[in-house]
């Protein structure tokens, strides 16, 4: 039976409660990515702009946290908020930083209402490793959306 890691980032709860209904579903081990405390402003407009300034400069925020001993696990459900149509800064810090091995990475993401490229940002970001479908909702539907976050688990 596959070993399931939950990881996920989350700026403001909508990610960190879908991860949760993940965790329910599936009782799986989590882990949520954390960056220092001053990355990032409590003002939407200003994080995004110190998102974009990360991504202009590639100096993406280091991980607070060790990670866990992803050696463990062979799924991967990488979870993070949509930031100007990609994945949040500090899910490509995951990405660029820790060894999966041959884990398959499976991306699921909450939005606003517009998830621009992120799946193929994603996917760039990812590289080499084996992935699968990601599941990509809106963060003020997480509650009413068991059924689909279900679907989605099944067919991983
Ligand atoms: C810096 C920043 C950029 C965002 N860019 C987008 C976007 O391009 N499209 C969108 O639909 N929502 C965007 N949002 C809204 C978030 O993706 C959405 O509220 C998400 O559910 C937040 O997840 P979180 O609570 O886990 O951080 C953005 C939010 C922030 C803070």
């Amino acid at each position: 039976m596959s070993k399931t890691l939950i990881v996920y980032y989350s700026w403001s709860g909508h990610t960190a409660a879908l991860a949760n209904k993940i965790r329910q579903l599936t009782q799986a081990d989590t882990y949520e990515i954390q960056v220092p405390a001053d990355t990032f402003s409590t003002d939407m407009y200003e994080t995004s702009d110190i998102a974009k300034a990360q991504l202009a400069t590639g100096e993406l925020p280091p991980l607070s946290r060790p990670l866990p001993e992803l050696a463990r696990y062979d799924l991967i459900l990488v979870g993070g908020p949509v930031w100007s149509g990609a994945p949040a800064t500090p899910v490509l810090s995951f990405l660029a930083t820790a060894d999966t091995g041959p884990a398959v990475l499976a991306p699921f993401y909450t939005h606003a209402g517009t998830a621009g490229d992120y799946e193929a940002a994603f996917r760039q970001a990812a590289g080499a490793r084996p992935l699968a479908t990601g599941l990509g909702l809106s963060g003020s539907s997480i509650s009413d959306s068991a059924p689909q976050i279900q679907q989605w688990l099944d067919q991983l």
